[in-house]
């Protein structure tokens, strides 16, 4: 059991606290907020409301997401834009799941996509890394809910920013097609596509209007 008393989180979500691993620097622990499962439950839309409260805490949704039949194939470069997962496991404040800790070209805790482009605006480098970033979701069909600036992080790899998704793996089809199929993931992602530009855009230009 690991011991997260005395540890200080180092981020928040509205749904997570996120720690360093106190034994592995590398990695990120992130533990639901007591009640969030209900929460989430209560805040549903009706025809969700049917499924057990475990089904909508943030970690078990995560660790089925990352079994999505994209991570399941022999794809060496599915890893590329996404977290690893590590499993989940026991700490003294509830279960956590482990993933890798995304750093920066400094080993320091990467920025959001969203920090990134309030400080420093739609660079060229930042439009590049959304470019390869977009092609690779082309091209792994990992499948992902609504892509929004503060669930990726700028993470580097040599000397480039490498965008890697941290949180909102899975997908938001109420019929559940492109799980199962390649054409129907194919327009799935396009959608997502358009909307994280949207939803991108929106930050940009002070979140005027709705993104949507
Ligand atoms: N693997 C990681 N590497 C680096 N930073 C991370 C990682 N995971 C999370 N973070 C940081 O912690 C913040 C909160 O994490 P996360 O988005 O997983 O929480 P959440 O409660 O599920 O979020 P939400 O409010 O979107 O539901 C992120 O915005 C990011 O800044
Ligand atoms: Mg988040």
């Amino acid at each position: 059991m690991i011991n997260l008393n005395d540890v200080e989180p180092f981020a928040k979500g509205g749904n997570r606290m996120c720690f360093v691993h106190p034994l592995k620097k590398d990695r990120c622990l992130k533990v639901s907020f007591e009640g969030q499962s209900k929460k989430a439950k209560k805040n549903a839309a009706w025809y969700k409301k049917l499924r057990s409260a475990e089904s909508f805490d943030d970690n078990l949704r995560e660790q089925s997401a990352y079994q999505q039949r994209s991570l399941r194939k022999d794809n060496p470069n599915k890893w590329k834009h996404l977290a690893r997962w590590h499993g989940m496991i026991e700490t003294s404040i509830g279960p956590a799941s482990e993933t890798e800790l995304v750093l920066d070209e400094d080993q320091a805790i990467a920025i959001t996509l969203e920090k990134y482009l309030f400080t420093y605006g739609m660079t060229d480098e930042i439009k590049n890394a959304l470019n390869d970033f977009e092609n690779w979701l082309r091209s792994s069909l990992v499948l992902t809910k609504n892509i929004i600036p503060h669930n990726i992080v700028v993470g580097y790899e040599d000397n480039s920013i490498v965008l890697k998704i941290i949180d909102g793996l899975g997908s938001s089809s109420f019929v559940p097609l492109p799980e199962i199929s390649d054409f129907f993931a194919r327009r799935y992602i396009e959608r997502r596509i358009q909307l994280m530009w949207s939803r991108i855009n929106w930050d940009l230009s002070g979140r005027k209007g709705s993104w949507k």
